[in-house]
């Protein structure tokens, strides 16, 4: 079932939804709500394929499994990324997050490979020894502002991970100031600053592209050298430099930087906020902490992968999948119009009451084998799904396995607040206030 014809399209009915102020539509009880809220008020009034305007824009909100297979899978080819990421391109160019069609499935071929489970193994090592010089740096009992110390180690493992020793730590510092600058253009340019900020040549817009302007020198640089160099390493840049086609051909100096921009962002933010989480959440339930304390004593891993499952599905970094309608379209039977916003709203569908008992609570013990197996295949999407799910995945996974286990064996973890975890959606989501944690040593705790 690929496209349905015209004439079956024209007949269905629009997905219902509430009536809303002109122009601004739905934006303000959005704000009020909160995605979650927002988007289980839609389903619980309007059912599974709802659909608002707000700001201008028509966007379709699909909850059941048939909608999002349609979407990310059936009729793929009938939705582009959403309109705010493709404004990513004058950072990633044409690099896997960004790209499109034809371009986007040859790259997707070539770097693939790269990051199959085994190649991933291979980083082991190196994910190991940063998680083990930044654990070095603290000395309990202290705090620490987790989101800020796991940033710059997820930027430390993959900046090695993509460029091995070649990279030095002043070029990493570098890279991060960059990406800091990046960050907070993208930020603003995803609120109602979106007018000026990205029109006018305001000081946020102008550090955003003296910041892209720095790692593109940096990146060129290193391409250079390791083409100069020509002996095979074990990183990322080298299997780019050697991917080959099935005509042999090679990505281009342009593709690479491009991946190599993709990578450096979409590899480490998202993985800093999901160890983040999973942090506050030990340090909040020392009962948990002590269990996968306990397990990981013998060496054992299947609690620790509930604990990161359970963080991924009630704080999912990414909390929401767009996509863009290119033509008119039908899904479950609703009338869909060319240029609606799509929305798979990963974070509310994580909190499913029918699929999740007590959805709203941290309980790791939920994931036992015989539920995994029982959950429909769309109930738990952290890295997305279909074709352009993320890429990182066994990557991101392993890093937080490596870095989790490292921290929760040496030191124990308290909370310094009893306000709750609250997240605020932005480009992923991101925690309201700085969550600092309480470090002491494992030594302290048992005497
Ligand atoms: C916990 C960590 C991570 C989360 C939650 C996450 C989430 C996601 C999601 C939801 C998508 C799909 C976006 C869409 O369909 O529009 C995606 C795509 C992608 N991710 Fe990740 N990601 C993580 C870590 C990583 C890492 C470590 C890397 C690389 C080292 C990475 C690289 C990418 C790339 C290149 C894409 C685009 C893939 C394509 O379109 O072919 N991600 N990610």
């Amino acid at each position: 079932m690929e496209r349905t014809s015209e004439s079956t399209i024209s007949q269905a009915p629009f997905p219902k939804g509430p009536r809303g102020l002109p122009f601004f539509g739905q934006s303000f009880r959005y704000v009020r709500l909160g995605p979650v809220r927002f988007y289980r008020y839609l389903r619980g009034n309007f059912g599974d394929v709802s659909q608002h305007n707000s700001l201008g824009m028509n966007f379709v909100i699909v909850f059941s499994p048939t909608a999002i297979e349609h979407v990310l899978v059936k009729n793929a080819k009938n939705y582009s990324k959403d309109p705010f990421l493709r404004g990513w391109k004058e950072i990633f160019g044409e690099g896997l997050l960004t790209a499109e069609g034809e371009h986007w499935k040859r790259e997707r071929r070539l770097i693939q490979p790269s990051f199959s489970r085994e190649k991933i193994s291979s980083y082991f090592e190196l994910m190991e020894k940063a998680a083990l010089e930044r654990i070095s740096h603290w000395k309990p009992p202290q705090k620490i502002d987790a989101r800020r110390e796991m940033m710059s180690l997820t930027l430390e493992i993959v900046s090695r991970a993509l460029f091995g020793a070649q990279i030095g730590p002043g070029q990493i510092e570098k890279v991060s100031h960059a990406l800091e600058r990046t960050s907070r253009y993208f930020m603003k340019s995803m609120g109602p600053s979106r007018l000026w900020v990205t029109r006018l040549p305001v000081p946020t817009r102008n550090w955003y592209l003296q910041g892209i302007q720095e790692l593109d020198e940096i990146v060129s640089e290193l391409i250079q050298q390791k083409r100069k160099q020509g002996a095979k390493t074990q990183d990322l840049l080298s299997a780019l430099l050697d991917a080959r086609d099935e005509d042999g051909s090679a990505l281009s100096d342009k593709q690479i930087r491009d991946e190599v921009m993709t990578l450096f962002l979409a590899g480490h933010e998202t993985t800093a906020l999901a160890l983040t989480y999973a942090l506050d959440q030990l340090s909040r339930y020392p009962e948990v902490q002590n269990k996968l304390r306990e397990e990981l004593g013998k060496g054992e891993s299947v609690f620790l992968k509930q604990v990161i499952d359970e963080t991924l599905r009630l704080y999912p970094p990414a909390w929401v999948v767009a996509r863009q309608a290119l033509h008119d379209d039908e899904i479950d039977g609703y009338r869909i119009s060319a240029e609606s916003n799509v929305v798979i709203p990963i974070w509310a569908i994580h909190r499913d009451g029918k699929i999740f008992s007590e959805p709203d609570e941290f309980r790791p013990e939920r994931w036992t084998a015989e539920f995994r197996h029982s959950l429909p295949r769309t109930a738990f999407l952290p890295f997305g799904y279909g074709p352009r799910m993320c890429i990182g995945s066994h990557f991101a996974l392993q890093e937080i396995q490596i870095i989790l286990s490292m921290i929760i064996k040496r030191f124990v973890v308290k909370s310094t607040t009893s306000r709750p975890l609250e997240l605020q959606a932005s480009i992923t989501t991101m925690p309201v206030r700085d969550v600092v944690l309480l470090l002491s040593r494992m030594e302290y705790e048992r005497s």
